[in-house]
């Protein structure tokens, strides 16, 4: 009804579809006939909804792509069209016929389970209108059934690991990426970052918590990473609280402890210097007080209270050496020690880690060179070196905190612990930013490199560059982009000017 009206009035040249059920390849297993398939290939039985009469139409989605392609050429602007089937199938002949092609009896392979509430009964759409462009189904169903078995007896790992998707009522669980599981996307913006909501597997650690039972403590409330995470919270309908302790004032957190009461305790409280980290090379007590005393504190009133810490960290404690050379590939592991010392932040962020690796209730994660959307934040890696007169051109691992932030909120849920490069997989160079943000944003953009020696000369302290190794994370989410595709889906793509 809005896109009707926003095409009335502003004559926008709009065709809406309505779809019903598809199926085919590559379908999250979260639906019904990918799930039933996945099941059916591991022995395990199949669960239907109530009795299983609940009716359903099926379109192979072959179908429904041509469909779109003939609305999309012969449709009239202004009109609705129905995407659908006339033929009908009741879920428990779905898992019959899938039953049958596994040669299973479904007599044992079936299991009866709670309906689901407000279950509809039946959703029927007309095709007639459709069919007089010219499209009509093509698929029967035991063609299109059959094809949709072989891709996934061919592709058994395509979704990794969705045993929380093949469950009979899986969660609905609010995450960062890029798909639905039923094929939609939802874009939702935090203070000019997108993020994006779609279903997610239960977590294989853990039980991943319900939002309602869950209330985050968060340390940062004016820094970037806090500010950013509250409104993530928000967005997500999660209770949190910012801390009024300081970091380094032992009576002040047990104080936030004992009044907010919370469940997950999120440190992105620290000094990081302004304008920038060769501040602490001239404030070296009152960094260790904060970063070292602070972060120590915090993270051992959380144990003295059963609290998982969720820990803002740096993985700017690496740099490129011998065993770990620039361009091969080979990042820097979890269990790794750190060898960038360079700067007097770095040191403190390094031995502050050494010491947590002590504490098991303290998640890590290893943030680097973070990157939003938000290209008019100073503190934005892109802002920086869009805006510095020259800029070395080294490849790194980085954050984009659009997709990561969230992922960080998930792994709380998870109570995942330990430590975690918390960067997206693989490395981008600086030249390789400066050409997408030259593509993208503002296509004069002109900039020069100086090497890493011309560069210690306008800087104080030392910086770091390294690979980390991002398959610990990508192993967790397996949906998290390569550094470069985050960037283009969710800092360049939004921000698009050319
Ligand atoms: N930004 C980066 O490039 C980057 C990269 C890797 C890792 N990290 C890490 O991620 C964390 C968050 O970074 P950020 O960029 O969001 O930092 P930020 O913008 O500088 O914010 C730091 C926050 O820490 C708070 N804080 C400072 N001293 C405190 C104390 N003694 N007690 C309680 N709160 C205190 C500040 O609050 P007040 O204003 O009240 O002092 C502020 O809210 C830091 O630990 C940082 O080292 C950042």
């Amino acid at each position: 009804m809005l896109v009707m009206a926003y095409g009335r009035s502003y004559g926008l040249p709009v065709i809406t579809t309505r779809g019903n059920n598809v199926y085919g390849p590559n379908q999250f297993p979260e639906k019904m006939i990918p799930k039933f398939i996945l099941l059916a290939m591991s022995g395990k039985p199949l669960p239907i909804h109530g009795d299983g009469s609940s009716v359903r139409s099926y379109l192979y989605c072959e179908d429904v792509a041509e469909a779109f392609e003939v609305v999309l050429h012969k449709g009239e602007i202004g009109h609705v069209y129905n995407v659908g089937t006339k033929r009908e199938r009741r879920v428990i002949d779905v898992a019959r016929d899938i039953c049958k092609l596994f040669g299973k009896d479904p007599e044992s392979s079936i299991q009866f389970v709670e309906n689901r509430p407000f279950n509809d009964q039946r959703y029927f759409l007309d095709d007639q209108k459709l069919k007089k462009l010219g499209w009509q189904e093509r698929t029967n169903w035991e063609d299109g059934l059959k094809k949709t078995m072989d891709w996934y007896t061919q592709n058994p790992e395509w979704w990794g690991d969705v045993s929380g998707a093949l469950l009979p009522h899986p969660r609905m669980l609010m995450m960062p990426g890029g798909r639905l599981s039923d094929g939609s996307s939802e874009k939702k913006d935090v203070s000019s970052n997108t993020v994006q909501t779609f279903t997610v597997v239960t977590p294989k650690n853990g039980d991943s918590g319900d939002k309602a039972s869950l209330k985050f403590l968060i340390y940062g409330k004016t820094g970037w990473l806090g500010g950013l995470l509250g409104k993530l919270c928000e967005k997500q309908g999660i209770t949190y609280e910012y801390g009024k302790g300081r970091l380094e004032d032992r009576a002040s957190l047990v104080a936030d402890i004992r009044s907010i009461k919370p469940t997950h305790v999120f440190n992105a409280a620290g000094l990081t210097g302004r304008p920038n980290v060769d501040w602490c090379e001239s404030h070296k007590p009152e960094t260790i007080r904060v970063n070292v005393a602070g972060t120590l504190t915090l993270a051992d009133v959380c144990r003295e209270n059963d609290l998982l810490m969720m820990n803002f960290a740096t993985g700017c404690i690496f740099e490129y050496d011998a065993t770990h050379p620039e361009g091969s590939g080979i990042g820097f592991k979890e269990e790794d020690k750190p060898n960038f010392f360079g700067s007097f932040y770095s040191k403190t962020k390094a031995m502050v880690e050494e010491l947590l690796r002590e504490f098991d209730n303290v998640c890590t994660l290893r943030v680097r060179m973070p990157i939003s959307s938000d290209l008019n934040n100073p503190r934005n890696f892109i802002t920086k070196i869009s805006r510095y007169n020259k800029v070395v051109d080294i490849p790194n691992s980085m954050t984009v905190l659009d997709e990561l932030l969230p992922i960080s909120i998930e792994m709380a849920k998870r109570n995942l612990r330990g430590i975690w490069n918390f960067t997206n997989p693989g490395v981008v160079s600086h030249n390789e930013i400066l050409e997408m943000y030259k593509n993208y944003i503002e296509p004069g953009f002109k900039w020069s490199n100086f090497t890493v020696e011309e560069q210690a000369k306008v800087i104080v302290a030392a910086r770091s560059n390294n690979e980390m190794d991002g398959s610990k994370l990508s192993k967790e989410f397996p949906e998290m982009l390569s550094i470069k595709e985050s960037l283009l889906k969710y800092v360049f793509e939004p921000n698009k000017r050319t």
